[in-house]
């Protein structure tokens, strides 16, 4: 494949290459030298109309771990701020040479416009498009899932290793896996609900009613308004951040009310079976959707996840601008 526009057109093993992958990539970072020649000489442009610290960062380390030269460019303070399009944008790009541009905009299917569109010829990563997808955090999310549910290849840490699976530990068969809050505005549910149903897991989406968008029901997921109903049987409880700056008023209860309905507090997480993890892609609303004291717990995988984004980031560039390259072996590194 050339691109990564969404989660939905990953097969199982495009998923599982992506996930050993980083698997691989993660290893390097635990080397002193944690650099990899792979993509000297490429140039990854970080292409971001919408803030970020996370996706942005974590793209950044992942292109200079591989040895990509890298060119950041963000909307604020660049001539888009003066009317300049999306297409002449491209165009300034790739006469600069961009390899592979990661994008993120605040317009659903601004990446698939830029892959389709023939203003630039390098492979597209879309970084989040508006409420649509976010490929690369599910991939991360997933991963993380793997490393404590599914029990890693290299034999990372797990909290459960004796459900169901594919017997290899690759994918998620039979886990269940509860994604709560504002999914109407969230690009990171729809990724997952994508992805986590390829690898075989079992997604409820818990949501107040307003926050769930019109077609859900034909999502390949369960639906509760529930959210204290699903907290046993749950692997891994997701926590949404409720996007304020997306919201209609007449959408949203009150920010109490909210909490008391949909946020995770440490009552609701013992509710959760021993082993389950709790999960944020991040930026957290501390005191709404979680409380500072179960984000701030052992069991609470947000810092982990990011830690994590490298490492898929790297496999997806690799795969995507590298994947000729001979595999990586213990002895390649920037090193030699
Ligand atoms: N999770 C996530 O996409 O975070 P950022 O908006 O900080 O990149």
């Amino acid at each position: 494949k050339r691109h990564l526009i969404s989660a939905a057109d990953l097969t199982r093993d495009d998923a599982l290459l992506i996930l050993d992958t980083a698997e691989e990539m993660a290893r390097v970072a635990n080397r002193p030298i944690k650099k990899l020649p792979t993509l000297r000489g490429r140039t990854v442009v970080n292409l971001f109309f919408e803030d970020s610290t996370r996706t942005r960062i974590s793209f950044e380390a992942a292109a200079k771990r591989l040895s990509a030269d890298v060119i950041n460019f963000s909307a604020k303070g660049s001539s888009v701020s003066k009317g300049e399009s999306l297409k002449d944008t491209a165009l300034t790009l790739e006469a600069m040479g961009a390899d592979a541009v990661v994008i993120r905009h605040h317009a659903s299917g601004a990446p698939h416009r830029l892959a389709t569109s023939g203003w630039i010829n390098g492979s597209v990563v879309n970084a989040g498009d508006g409420t649509h997808e976010h490929p690369t955090q599910a991939l991360l999310d997933a991963f993380t899932m793997r490393r404590h549910l599914a029990g890693a290849p290299d034999g990372g840490p797990t909290r459960h290793q004796d459900g169901p699976g594919d017997g290899t530990g690759r994918d998620l068969a039979g886990r269940r896996i509860t994604i709560v809050g504002d999914v109407l505005h969230s690009r990171v549910a729809r990724s997952n609900v994508h992805l986590l149903g390829t690898l075989g897991a079992h997604v409820t989406l818990v949501a107040p009613p307003t926050l769930l968008p019109i077609g859900v029901e034909t999502w390949p997921c369960d639906v509760s308004y529930d959210l204290d109903s699903v907290l046993a049987k749950s692997d891994a409880v997701m926590m949404l951040r409720v996007q304020n700056e997306r919201m209609n008023a007449a959408f949203f209860p009150t920010e109490r009310e909210y909490a008391r309905r949909y946020g995770l507090d440490a009552t609701r997480m013992a509710a959760l079976p021993e082993h389950a993890i709790v999960m944020h892609p991040g930026p957290m609303n501390r005191g709404m959707e979680i409380t500072a004291e179960v984000a701030d717990s052992d069991r609470c995988t947000a810092v982990e996840q990011v830690g994590n984004g490298v490492s898929v980031r790297m496999a997806v560039l690799y795969l995507l601008l590298g994947g000729n390259e001979p595999a990586l072996s213990e002895n390649r590194t920037e090193e030699n």
